[in-house]
């Protein structure tokens, strides 16, 4: 029940088909399972596969990242404390200049009803789902 309407509350999702971005009630996502989360949560501005070109990604001021080069990009090894910190939101994490990546930290907290652990199942799942996609 309380699970229920802490995702109703919720809060940050994108209408891709627009090519607009609004934030509209996320539907709940399982805190276990990275590919779902990442397919309703990161898709429409990554990519399906995670190579940036998602349908929401001609309305950001900054290109979403191609997120199947991070490794490469770092000399072939997955920067996986950046790429948690850049998910969660951290202050100081160069990629949140623009603005345009959601801080879902924030949004992970809310969906999880203020569950600590869980939000960090989250990041931790989702960090996951982005090392998998990685090509060289
Ligand atoms: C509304 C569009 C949007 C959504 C949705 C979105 N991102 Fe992003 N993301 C961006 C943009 C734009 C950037 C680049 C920001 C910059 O360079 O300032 C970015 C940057 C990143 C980075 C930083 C890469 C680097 O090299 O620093 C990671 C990692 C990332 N996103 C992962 C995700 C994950 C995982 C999700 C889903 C939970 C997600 N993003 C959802 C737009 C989005």
């Amino acid at each position: 029940m309380i699970r229920t309407s802490a995702a109703v509350i919720l809060l940050f999702s994108v209408c891709a088909f627009a090519q607009t971005v609004k934030k509209v009630p996320a539907h709940y996502t399982s805190p276990a399972n990275g590919k779902q989360m990442y397919t309703a949560h990161c898709a429409a501005c990554h990519g399906a596969d995670g190579q940036g070109d998602g349908p929401a990604a001609p309305a950001m001021k900054t290109m979403p990242t191609n997120l199947t080069q991070l490794a490469q990009k770092n000399g072939g090894k997955f920067p996986d404390n950046h790429v948690f910190n850049a998910i969660k939101g951290e202050v100081g994490v160069p990629a949140h200049g623009s603005k345009d990546m959601p801080v879902w930290g924030d949004v992970f907290r809310a969906v999880s009803g203020g569950h600590e652990a869980e939000m960090q199942q989250r990041l931790v799942n989702l960090t996951e789902y982005v090392r998998g996609l990685q090509k060289d």
